[in-house]
């Protein structure tokens, strides 16, 4: 651990922390406390500084626990990871794991951020990340079905994180093509898939899950659309190695039955929450906007819209943005 991760797992219980008692328990200066108080403040950590008190967090932070996780989750799954790592900071879990060799392609490599610099969304936007209340995690496995084929995983995400929110009792959530989960029309969580096919061998996939836990951050005003996080939902945040555990749980369950039957097995649970479907949408490609009556989804995830002469239109890019 370096000094800045063993700061702030000492700050995390939200108490005042002087920096003469950090400097002794760490073993270094105040000097060398201050500049790395200084540099977590970089980080947009609500950090408070009281003379005369020192150092707290705004709030008490539960630190994701890479120990506390897997124990939570069933042993059959725990086998499926080669390994589960937690970083303070990354630019971006999937971009992380875009980037890693693994070393065991039969094994999945999991990563978790406590804060991402340059979290991603589709197609180049970007996804806030403040430090220590959410979860932003990416799952990098290897399949060996036809790319085209893994159309619908991220569909498959996604029905994966509503039944992770039925864990909480949390039954009033929406779907939105292709990758959002809403909560009364408000952004809750949201999946991203990438890939490499490779011309011989299986396809890399990470698999990327944004989900607002306790997103009351200053840099939360950034976010552009109405969005909502756990804590709203339930009035109160629940422990965060819990619900990373339950989500892990549902998201390899949901990967192992989509890699034996592929989106059959969601696609009528996915229609349920449809958020769309029999509305007028819109949807924004490249260089045009068509409009019409969405008509959900087809078993392999494509996207189905009547359009003005009565013909129904499939639509599969990730070039496509629905709008209500
Ligand atoms: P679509 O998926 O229909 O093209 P979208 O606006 O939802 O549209 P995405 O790429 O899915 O786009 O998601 C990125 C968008 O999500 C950002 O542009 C921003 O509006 C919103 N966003 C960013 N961070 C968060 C967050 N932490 N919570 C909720 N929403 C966020
Ligand atoms: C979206 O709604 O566009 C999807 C957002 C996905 C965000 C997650 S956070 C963890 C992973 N790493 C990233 O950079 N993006 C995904």
């Amino acid at each position: 651990m370096n000094n800045q991760t063993r700061i702030i797992s000492i700050l995390s219980d939200g108490a005042f922390h002087s920096g003469e008692e950090l400097g002794k328990t760490l073993g270094i200066s105040r000097t060398g406390i201050w500049m790395a108080i200084k540099k977590l403040s970089t980080y947009g950590l609500d950090l408070h500084s009281v003379r005369g008190k020192g150092y707290r967090f705004a709030h008490a932070v539960e630190l994701l626990d890479s120990t506390k996780i897997l124990r939570s989750i069933e042993a059959s799954t725990r086998n499926k990871i080669s390994n589960l790592d937690v970083f303070l900071q990354l630019e971006s879990t999937n971009a992380y794991l875009m980037g890693k060799v693994n070393s065991d392609i039969d094994k999945a490599n999991v990563c978790f951020a406590e804060m991402q610099t340059a979290g991603r969304g589709r197609r180049g936007r970007k996804w806030i990340s403040p430090f220590g209340g959410n979860i932003y995690m990416s799952i990098l496995r290897h399949f060996s079905s036809d790319p085209q084929m893994l159309g619908g995983l991220g569909l498959a995400l996604s029905v994966a994180i509503i039944r992770t929110l039925q864990d909480f009792g949390i039954n009033d959530v929406k779907l939105k093509w292709p990758n959002d989960v809403i909560w009364q029309k408000r952004k809750l969580a949201g999946t991203l898939v990438e890939m490499v096919a490779e011309s011989t061998g299986p396809c890399r996939v990470v698999m990327g899950i944004g989900f607002n836990a306790d997103l009351s951050n200053s840099v939360s005003h950034q976010i552009d659309q109405p969005w909502v996080d756990l804590k709203t939902i339930l009035g109160e945040v629940p422990s965060r190695n819990q619900l990373a555990g339950k989500l892990l749980q549902q998201l390899f369950n949901a990967i192992t039955q989509f890699e034996q039957s592929g989106l059959s097995m969601f696609a009528e649970e996915w229609r349920r929450y449809d958020a769309y479907s029999g509305n007028h949408v819109s949807l924004l490609l490249p260089k045009d906007k068509i409009s019409g009556i969405c008509e959900g989804i087809d078993n392999m995830g494509a996207l189905l819209v009547r359009v003005a002469d009565g013909q129904i239109q499939k639509f599969t890019s990730g070039e496509i943005s629905l709008r209500g």
